[in-house]
């Protein structure tokens, strides 16, 4: 079982977009493990975004994804680092194929509605920022076979 953060970003937010965005990613069989309303400040944006700091897009990003608060989810599933990138489609969604969240709602690469942590390092890092150990809730659900042949 794998773990990732997903959050909708202020644009998603804003737009009231952001139950459409999760209940896409819960539709696909995802499990919710933590879900909140978040507002992200400088040096959790600057934490968060530590990867990308110096590069042209950094100062935009971090003005953006501080402007108005997020929705941050933890998400559970085999593979869901991955399945979360594939859903959410390509970081510009003048790329992303239609179908995926960018592709079908977004327009501007500073404007792509979604983020997902890249790698098990990365979630495992990101989902420690966002979210206290006692946050992260486990718990069976009974139509798990339905979605998964086990
Ligand atoms: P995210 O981290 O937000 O989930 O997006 P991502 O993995 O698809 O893209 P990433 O490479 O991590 O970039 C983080 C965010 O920075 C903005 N960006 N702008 N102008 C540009 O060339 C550029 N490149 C990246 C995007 O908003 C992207 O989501
Ligand atoms: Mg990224």
């Amino acid at each position: 079982m794998e773990r990732t953060l997903v959050l909708a970003k202020p644009d998603a937010v804003q737009r009231g977009l952001a139950g459409t965005i999760i209940a896409r990613l819960e539709a696909r069989g995802l499990n919710i493990v933590a879900i909140k309303l978040i507002q992200i400040d400088r040096p959790m944006a600057e934490r968060h975004y530590e990867a990308h700091i110096g590069k042209p897009f950094f100062e935009g990003l971090v003005r953006f994804i501080t402007s108005s608060p997020v929705v941050a989810t933890v998400l559970e599933g085999n593979r869901a680092i991955d399945i979360v990138r594939q859903t959410m489609g390509e970081t510009d969604p003048a790329k992303a194929t239609p179908g995926t969240i960018r592709g079908d709602f977004a327009l501007d690469i500073g404007r792509n509605l979604v983020h997902g942590s890249d790698s098990p390092e990365a979630a495992q890092r990101e989902i420690a920022l966002f979210f206290d150990q006692a946050e992260l809730l486990s718990y069976d659900r009974s139509l798990d076979p339905w979605i998964i042949e086990s």
